[in-house]
């Protein structure tokens, strides 16, 4: 617990990486991405609530279980930020939100995150996280909290340039990696994983007002 007083503090020279990455290709894929100490508490929050608080992921505004097994079956729980660890990752993400709008003016307005837990057998079909003009989510972050990924352990995330069939990335999911990619222009899939799999998903959404399309109708 000790180590949880140390500060988060994002490296300028990191955002000024991602932010140029984005504006370039609209990915980037980080190693060693947080310090060790707040990347192995979180695997150990992970874990714990994985065990009785997870619940089987949603897609979209889509209620139906049946349908959604379809097309992934992981587990999740939104970070609600009521841990000192949660807050921290939390903290890192808005550091990171404003510094990508001081440099890209993105006008990002808010990031929702959830863990995820892939059992063996899990995974999440091809999909998009976002449709343009559909969505106020922009940009989509993974972090991954898997010591000791083999590579015959599977769950790789592939991450495609539009409808094409080969895969422009394929990321293992190793412990303090992760992978940032604008929400409405990469369609991605997880591959079945053969073992128990943990991450964070979220995304940096902005204002819904000012991007919901406008329906007369309504
Ligand atoms: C998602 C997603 C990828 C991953 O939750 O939308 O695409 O690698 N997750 O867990
Ligand atoms: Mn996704």
């Amino acid at each position: 617990m000790t180590k949880m007083t140390e500060n988060t503090a994002l490296e300028e020279q990191l955002i000024d990486d991602i932010a140029e990455a984005l504006a370039t290709r609209g990915f980037i894929h980080l190693q060693h991405l947080f310090p060790q100490w707040l990347a192995l508490q979180l695997m150990h929050e992970v874990k714990r609530l994985a065990a009785f608080e997870f619940k089987p992921a949603g897609i979209g505004r889509n209620n139906s279980q049946q349908l959604n097994s379809q097309v992934r079956t992981d587990s999740t729980l939104w970070l609600s930020g009521n841990s000192v660890i949660q807050q921290a990752y939390l903290d890192w993400m808005e550091q990171l939100r404003m510094g990508l709008n001081r440099r890209l003016f993105m006008g990002l307005f808010d990031f929702e995150c959830h863990f995820s837990h892939y059992s063996s057998g899990d995974f999440y079909q091809r999909h998009l996280d976002a449709f343009k003009g559909k969505s106020n989510r922009i940009l989509s972050s993974v972090f991954y909290l898997n010591p000791h990924w083999s590579e015959n352990d599977g769950g790789e995330l592939l991450l495609y340039a539009d409808e094409q069939v080969s895969p422009l990335l394929i990321v293992p999911p190793r412990f303090n990696s992760g992978i940032l990619f604008l929400s409405d222009v990469f369609p991605h899939e997880v591959l079945v994983s053969r073992c128990d799999r943990f991450s964070i998903a979220g995304w940096f959404r902005v204002n819904s007002q000012s991007t919901e399309p406008f329906e007369p109708s309504q």
